[in-house]
């Protein structure tokens, strides 16, 4: 898949066969986050797999905002540093993992871990030291229907409301609408 297509056809994906995750895909998951830009290379990210079934289970109980984790072969928790750009550097690992996961065949959907409480249960539950700060828990699986997002359904804004020619107000005049 290049990089194009899957930037095109990628979904949020909530459900997810049962099937386990080989080695060599978490691996693969890890790398693209690993390897992805951050501002001054500080690279602040952290990554924590789990596969534990009772683990996961309790993930999904904790995660209000994506009970589905629960159901889910992998999770990826994803802390980073308490510095300024951290978020995005980690947004930016967590996009490429997502973009890699989907070639694989699989899905993954962001789950914000809003509530204080919530949160704070999750890195106890996880074993993530306090001065980190916890961002995400991404569930990863293989899609039930491996041909989602095939047809390239996208719910956004059109680039004539987005985007700008030469300056600000100038909708810049789209080709596909
Ligand atoms: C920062 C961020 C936070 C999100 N939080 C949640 C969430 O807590 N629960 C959830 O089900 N989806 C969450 N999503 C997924 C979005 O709802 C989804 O990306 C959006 O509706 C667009 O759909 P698509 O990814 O299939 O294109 C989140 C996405 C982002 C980027």
């Amino acid at each position: 898949m290049d990089v194009n297509d899957a930037v095109r056809s990628r979904l949020t994906v909530r459900e997810y066969k049962p099937d386990p995750i080989p080695d060599e895909v978490v691996h693969k998951l890890l790398e693209a986050g690993r390897l992805a830009p951050s501002s001054q290379n500080l690279q602040p990210w952290h990554f924590v797999v789990v596969r534990d079934g009772e683990t996961i289970r309790r993930l999904g109980e904790l995660a209000t905002q994506g009970p589905f984790v629960g159901d889910a072969p992998l999770a990826i928790a994803i802390a980073t540093d308490d510095t300024p750009r951290a978020q995005l550097d980690a947004g930016r690992a967590l996009q490429q993992m997502e973009l890699v996961a989907w070639e694989e065949g699989m899905g993954t959907c962001f789950v914000g871990i809003r509530q204080a409480e919530q949160n704070q249960a999750i890195k106890e539950l996880l074993g993530i030291p306090d001065h980190l700060v916890l961002l995400t828990v991404l569930p990863f699986g293989y899609r039930l229907n491996a041909d989602m997002g095939r047809f390239g359904r996208r719910n956004r804004k059109s680039l004539s409301e987005v985007a700008h020619v030469e300056r600000f107000g100038e909708a810049y005049a789209t080709i596909d609408g």
